[in-house]
This record gives structure tokens, C-alpha cells and sequence, in this order.
């Protein structure tokens, strides 16, 4: 097999070097230090230090069961670490607050009400007055391309407005990082590339930092500054790669030599040959002599 002649992935251009510059010398606004996470004897998380930089997009990756979902759900504060700390803007994290927004893969809006009243829920519970919330989820709404439904239930939306509602009502209580979980997993192929052009173009508009959870490489590598890639067996920090891939992304730039080097040293961090030894398939055989399909 002919394999492409790819420069590596630590191979910056000037103007990628001088934004990962610009990047470091911003405060750091999330700081994990040493996080262990057991869950009865199996360690989930084991020493997971790490710090993320104000206004940073960083996607995490790994195999499944890795831990991402909970060092996510640490971060959020509905998950309390075996040991070690998160520090959000140097407060440190011990129960889930308005300075951190959530949005998950599956559709967490409440069926019963609007989409207006949906970004309204957090507004009004943080003490808002009802027409003060109202404007202000109007604007939120308006963000996402919503304005036309913010009438409409969440069961007359398409699964993608389903998820831009979720983004407007995350970021109505005005977090300082929106972590999320796989958001964009239960869409089809389209609309998924859709809602990541749609999220660079709102995160490139307000002050938030964001980490999100992917199993999709290619996600990972069009929407980071920097990709966490988590391990397991034991579990760890195998990387931080800072992408070389210039910004604004576009869809252009799957087949270009730094996006395919990013993707390969991905691909060989999480399905190397370690990965392969630690899920053996079972020695069966269940089709006959002179059937092999290669
Ligand atoms: N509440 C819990 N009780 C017991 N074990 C748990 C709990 N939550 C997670 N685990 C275990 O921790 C490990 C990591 O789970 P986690 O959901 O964080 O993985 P993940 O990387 O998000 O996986 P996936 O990619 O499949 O979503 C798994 O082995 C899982 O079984
Ligand atoms: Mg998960």
C-alpha cells in the first residue's frame, strides 16, 4: 500500500506558531491538577493534570471508556474526584455551578416548554425578572438562527435546532467555560458538519472557553486549538497536540498535509497497536472453509 509523504503534526507555519503563542500568554482559566477518579477498584482517571487557556477550544479524544465523560462531569461538579482538584478561574470546583454551561449528546431540553422559555429556565431561576430573562433569551436565540421558533416545542425541531437551542440556553447564564459531551453525536453526517461551523462562528463571538468530547477525529481537528487525547490501560494523558491546521477552518482543509498529519498521529495514539492488544476478538470462527471475504 502507497502511503502519503505527510510533514509531522508539531510542524507549524509562522502565523500557527505566533497563534499558539498568542494562546499561552492568556490566562489560564482551567487548571486540573492530579485527578484521580476510582470508581469502586477500577482507576478511571489517574493523574490527570492540565491546564486550559482562556477562550481555548479544546477537544478531548480517546477510546472509549477512557474517561472523558468523567473528567467532563468533574469539571462540571456533578462528579467529585477520588483525589486531586479543578480550579475554575482559581476557585476551586465542588459542586456544578452557572459559571460552567453543559450540553450533551442527548436532547436535554424540557419537552413541556418553548424554545424561549427553554434559554428563559436558567434566567429566571439566577433571579431575572420574566421580561428581563425574555430579552435576553431572545438575543441568545437569535445567535443560534432560532428567532422564527422560539414558539415552537422542542418536539417540532429538527435534532441540529434541537442542539442550538441547548448552546443558547447554555450560554444565556453566561458560563466562563461550556463543556460538552459529545453534542453533536446522535446527528447525521450534514447536519453535523453544519453545527460545527455554527459553533465556531458563535464561540468566535462570545468570551467562552470551551471543551468538547468526540469520538470523531476529524470534529477533534477542525474545531481545536488543542486536542487532549486520553488513554487507557492505565489510564492517562497520552498528548496535548496543538493542531497545526490554520484559522478560519474550513471544510478545505480535511485533505491538507497538516490536517492528515494531525489525523494520522491521532489515529496511531488511539488505535496503535496497544489498543489492538488490549481488545483481543475471540478465537471463533464462524463462517467456512473457502468463504473469507478477503
Ligand atoms: N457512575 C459510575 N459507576 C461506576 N463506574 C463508572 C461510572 N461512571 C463511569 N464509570 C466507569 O469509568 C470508566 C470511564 O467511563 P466514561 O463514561 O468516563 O468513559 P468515556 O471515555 O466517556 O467513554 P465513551 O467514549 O464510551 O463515552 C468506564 O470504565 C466506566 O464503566
Ligand atoms: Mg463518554
Amino acid at each position: 500500500m502507497q502511503t502519503l509523504n505527510l510533514p509531522s503534526h508539531l510542524d507549524q507555519s509562522p502565523e500557527v506558531a505566533a497563534r499558539f503563542s498568542k494562546l499561552k500568554s492568556r490566562p489560564v482559566i482551567l487548571d486540573v491538577n492530579h485527578l484521580n477518579k476510582t470508581f469502586h477498584t477500577h482507576t478511571t482517571l489517574n493523574d490527570i493534570s492540565l491546564q486550559v487557556f482562556r477562550r481555548e477550544f479544546m477537544c478531548v479524544v480517546g477510546p472509549s471508556g477512557c474517561g472523558k465523560s468523567t473528567l467532563i462531569r468533574i469539571i462540571a461538579g456533578l462528579e467529585t474526584p477520588t483525589s486531586g482538584d479543578v480550579l475554575l478561574e482559581g476557585t476551586q470546583v465542588s459542586a456544578p455551578g452557572s459559571d460552567r454551561g453543559m450540553v450533551f449528546q442527548g436532547y436535554t431540553l424540557f419537552p413541556w416548554l418553548t424554545v424561549k422559555k427553554n434559554v428563559m429556565f436558567g434566567l429566571e431561576i439566577g433571579g431575572r425578572s420574566s421580561t428581563e430573562s425574555e430579552s435576553e433569551a431572545r438575543q441568545w436565540i437569535d445567535l443560534v438562527g432560532l428567532s422564527k421558533f422560539e414558539n415552537s416545542y422542542p418536539h417540532e425541531l429538527s435534532g441540529g435546532m434541537k442542539q442550538r437551542v441547548a448552546i443558547a440556553r447554555a450560554l444565556a447564564n453566561n458560563p466562563r467555560i461550556l463543556l460538552m459531551d459529545e453534542p453533536f453525536g446522535a446527528l447525521d453526517a450534514q447536519t453535523r458538519c453544519k453545527m460545527q461551523s455554527y459553533l465556531l462562528e458563535i464561540w468566535k463571538r462570545v468570551d467562552v472557553t470551551i471543551m468538547f468530547v468526540t469520538h470523531d477525529l476529524d470534529e477533534a481537528i477542525y474545531l481545536s486549538d488543542r486536542i487532549l487525547v486520553l488513554g487507557t490501560n492505565p489510564s492517562r494523558i497520552m498528548e496535548v497536540i496543538e493542531v497545526p491546521v490554520p484559522r478560519p477552518r474550513s471544510s478545505s482543509q480535511f485533505l491538507s498535509p497538516e490536517f492528515l498529519a494531525t489525523k494520522a498521529r491521532l489515529e496511531e495514539l488511539i488505535h496503535g497497536p496497544e489498543e489492538a492488544e488490549a481488545m483481543p476478538l475471540p478465537k471463533i470462527r464462524l463462517t467456512h472453509a473457502g468463504d473469507d471475504v478477503e
